[in-house]
This record gives structure tokens, C-alpha cells and sequence, in this order.
């Protein structure tokens, strides 16, 4: 059995690395998710400990990761393999690699269907569906119209995986290098715009005192394991996904510089995405807590007093499939990157065959009740966290020193050991209390 992998290419530059790692960290869930989760656990707690969670937790698994595709110059399988045997650890740290291509599977199948939400939220919004609606109407259209219908549901969520499997299978460089170049620049642009707005027509102070404001007595310890999960989730961490892109950076590159920018943009792009929601939540009189419907439910009603009502919304909507779109393709792209590196198919014909099997997923999402929330739940809480669990371990404490420090190589002697230290101990305690707790040990 050939275990080498066969063909790895690369990034065109460092910058082409960070505009398609911050489109894979900055999707639905900065501003699908994060919003909702914010209202649900209550505001400004919250979203500190969200913070600390992204600082002491993300960022230096962030680095990791990187790291460890650089070093492994192949698909998360042969990384971890090739870096298991140069350190002298055990082969079964591959495991990082075949779950994180699992997970990257499983996350796409209820991704995507939301992904279809947002597609059909363009086109409603092209039509000019949600002009001079009322919140009710707006909301009854999501929970009463979309959400009941299966098949509307089954073609939507077809159509975005499909967009989604034609970028990846067109290549690192033509495809998701491309796309990322020219989608990450727009998707800022119009972000600011819909912030200006928001703070111009919105309820922005109580907004900014909802996201701002800690008041910890609504805090649960829920919310902790909630605020880390996203955390992973929104950093794209823990699934190789990361590791994947960062095996196309080029050599010079400074990992940890890389990391802290893309960390920095998710952050920034999720509170302005906060500050475009909730100014318009409280405007209309929505609840925070509205869950999952939150942004659907919301958001057409930002467009409505506006002059071309109907444009706006539906560049807004095609704004967030572009976040959902380049978030999509790093989902799918570890386990394309193996098939691809593995069997002599060619990289168009992996890519349908991963790409059947998450649409599959997709389908059985729409139609297997429940599904959707559990598989949420197992991928982001608990999977994605043990991925990052086991690769802060693996990097701490089974990798040769020595290979971290090379690839770290632009750290001072006191940053590297202040990473190192942080991932070797304060990574490893900190995932750990969460899972302990959420499983009502502590
Ligand atoms: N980070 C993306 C978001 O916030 C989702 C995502 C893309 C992801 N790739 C991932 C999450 C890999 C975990 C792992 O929407």
C-alpha cells in the first residue's frame, strides 16, 4: 500500500493563506450563530467569556494547527502520520486527522442546509418579498413558509452544496484561492455598510449595552460550554480544516503573526455582525433569546424602510452566502485533500464523491427530525473541542520541541514559551473543566 501522499500544491502568498483561512473561520456562525447564541445566554457575560475563550483557548490552538499542516505538508491524515513518526509517538495520533475529516462532514450536512436557507432568503429578498412586511409577517414566513417545507428545503440545500463541491473540486489555487481573494474583500466592504446603517436606523446603544455590558449573574455554566464550543466553531478549529490550508502556506510565512490576524478579523467581524442584529432586533421589538430563527427572522426587516428596499437585502443575503460558501469549502477540503492525495481519480471526482456524501447528510438533516440539533450539538461541543484537545497535546507534548520551534521560528524566546506553555497546561486544563462540568462532574 502506497501510503505517501502523491501531489501537495500551494498557496499563491501569505495573503492568499489569510484571506482563505479567515473565509473559512468567518461564516455562519459570526453572523448566523453567534448573534443568536449571544441573545440566548443572555448578552455581555457572555460574550466575555467568549473572548477569553478565543485568547487563551483558540488562538493557541490556532497556532497549533497551522503549524502542524506546515510541518506535515500533506492532508491531515499523512501530516499526523509523518509527524507521529519524525517525533517517535504512537501512529494512533492519526486519529486527529480521520476525525477532524469526519467532523469537517458532519458539520457540512446541517451546514449547508442553512446555507439553503440563505439562498432562498435571496431570492425571496430579489423579489421583493419582505418589502414593507412587519416583524410578524417576517417571522411567520420562516417558521410558518420555509421551515415546514421539506422539498423547498431539499432543493435549496442541493443547490448550495452543489456551488460549494464545484469551488472546491476546481482546485486549492484556481478554486478556493479564488474565491477567497475576491469574496473576503466584498464581504468587509458590506459589512461596514450594514453597520453604518444599523447605527444610523437601529436601537444601537441598547444594543451596544446588551453586547458590552457583563452581567454575570445570567451566566450558566451552559453558557461556558456553549462560549468555548464556539469558540472552536468560529476558528474553524479542530478538524483539520486549519491544518489542511496551513500545509499550502509557503515556507517564510510568520505562523503566529497569521494567526493572530485571522483571529483578530473573526472577532472584529462577528461583534460588528452583532452590532447589525441586534440594533434592529430591538428596533422591532423582537426578543434576543429568538434562537436559531433569529437572523431570518430579523434581519429582512433592516431593508425595509430603506430606499431600494429590495437590493439591499438580497446583497445582503448574497453577502452571507459568501461568508456561508467559503466557510463551506474548508468543511469539505481535508477529506477531498486525502481522497485526492490517495486514489487516482483526479481532484474533480473526489470532490463528488465527499460531496455526495455530505449532500446525502444534508438531505437526511431536512428529513429526520431532530437531527439537525443533535448533530450541531455532537460536532461543536464535543467534537471539535476533543480535536483540540488532542492536538494541543499531541503539539505540547509529543511533537519533537524542536519542530514547533522551527516552524515558530519568527517568536522570540520568550513568546514561544509563553505559547508553549499555555497550550502544554492552560489549553488542556481549560477544555477539560468544560467537558467536566457539561457532563456534571463539577
Ligand atoms: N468557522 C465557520 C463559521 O464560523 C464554520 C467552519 C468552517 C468550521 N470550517 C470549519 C467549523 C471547521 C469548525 C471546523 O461559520
Amino acid at each position: 500500500m502506497n501510503t505517501a501522499p502523491r501531489k501537495h500544491v500551494g498557496w499563491a502568498s501569505r495573503w492568499t493563506f489569510i484571506l482563505a483561512a479567515t473565509g473559512s473561520a468567518v461564516g455562519l456562525g459570526n453572523i448566523w450563530k453567534f448573534p443568536y447564541i449571544t441573545g440566548e445566554y443572555g448578552g455581555g457575560a457572555f460574550v466575555l467569556v467568549y473572548l477569553l475563550c478565543i485568547a487563551i483557548i483558540g488562538l493557541p490552538v490556532l497556532i497549533a494547527e497551522i503549524l502542524l499542516g506546515r510541518q506535515g505538508r500533506s492532508n491531515p491524515v499523512d501530516a499526523m502520520l509523518g509527524i507521529a513518526r519524525a517525533s517517535d509517538a504512537s501512529r494512533l495520533w492519526v486519529i486527529i486527522g480521520i476525525m477532524g475529516a469526519i467532523t469537517g462532514l458532519l458539520i457540512m450536512s446541517f451546514y449547508s442546509v442553512v446555507g439553503g436557507w440563505i439562498l432562498d432568503y435571496m431570492a425571496e429578498a430579489a423579489k421583493g418579498s419582505f418589502s414593507g412586511q412587519d416583524a410578524g409577517s417576517i417571522s411567520a414566513y420562516f417558521k410558518n413558509s420555509l421551515l415546514p417545507d421539506q422539498k423547498l428545503q431539499f432543493a435549496w440545500h442541493s443547490l448550495f452544496a452543489l456551488i460549494t463541491i464545484s469551488v472546491v473540486a476546481a482546485g486549492v489555487v484556481n478554486g478556493i484561492g479564488m474565491a477567497a481573494r475576491i469574496l473576503m474583500p466584498l464581504l468587509a466592504l458590506l459589512m461596514l455598510v450594514l453597520l453604518a446603517y444599523s447605527a444610523r436606523y437601529g436601537a444601537f446603544a441598547e444594543a451596544a449595552r446588551f453586547l458590552f455590558a457583563a452581567d454575570f449573574s445570567k451566566l450558566s455554566g451552559t453558557a461556558v460550554l456553549v462560549a468555548m464550543g464556539h469558540a472552536f466553531f468560529t476558528l474553524s478549529l479542530g478538524m483539520g480544516a486549519i491544518m489542511v490550508y496551513g500545509s499550502y502556506m509557503p515556507d517564510k510565512a510568520s505562523i503566529a503573526g497569521t494567526a493572530i490576524t485571522i483571529a483578530v478579523l473573526d472577532t472584529v467581524i462577528a461583534m460588528i455582525a452583532g452590532l447589525v442584529i441586534f440594533p434592529l432586533v430591538f428596533a422591532h421589538g423582537i426578543s434576543p433569546a429568538a434562537g436559531p430563527g433569529l437572523m431570518f427572522e430579523s434581519l429582512p426587516l433592516a431593508f425595509n424602510d430603506m430606499p431600494f428596499s429590495a437590493v439591499f437585502a438580497t446583497v445582503f443575503f448574497v453577502l452571507v452566502a459568501i461568508a456561508a460558501l467559503s466557510s463551506a469549502i474548508s468543511l469539505l477540503e481535508p477529506a477531498v485533500a486525502w481522497m485526492d492525495e490517495h486514489i487516482d481519480i483526479g481532484r474533480p471526482w473526489a470532490t463528488g464523491i465527499v460531496g455526495l456524501l455530505v449532500w446525502g447528510g444534508g438531505v437526511a438533516c431536512i428529513y429526520v427530525d431532530q437531527l439537525f440539533g443533535w448533530l450541531d450539538f455532537l460536532t461543536t461541543n464535543i467534537l471539535l473541542p476533543l480535536g483540540g484537545l488532542l492536538m494541543a497535546i499531541f503539539v505540547g507534548w509529543k511533537m519533537k520541541r524542536k519542530l514547533a520551534k522551527n516552524q515558530l521560528a519568527g517568536l522570540s524566546y520568550h513568546q514561544f514559551n509563553l505559547w508553549y506553555a499555555v497550550l502544554r497546561v492552560f489549553t488542556p486544563i481549560g477544555i477539560l473543566l468544560v467537558f467536566a462540568h457539561s457532563i456534571g462532574l463539577l
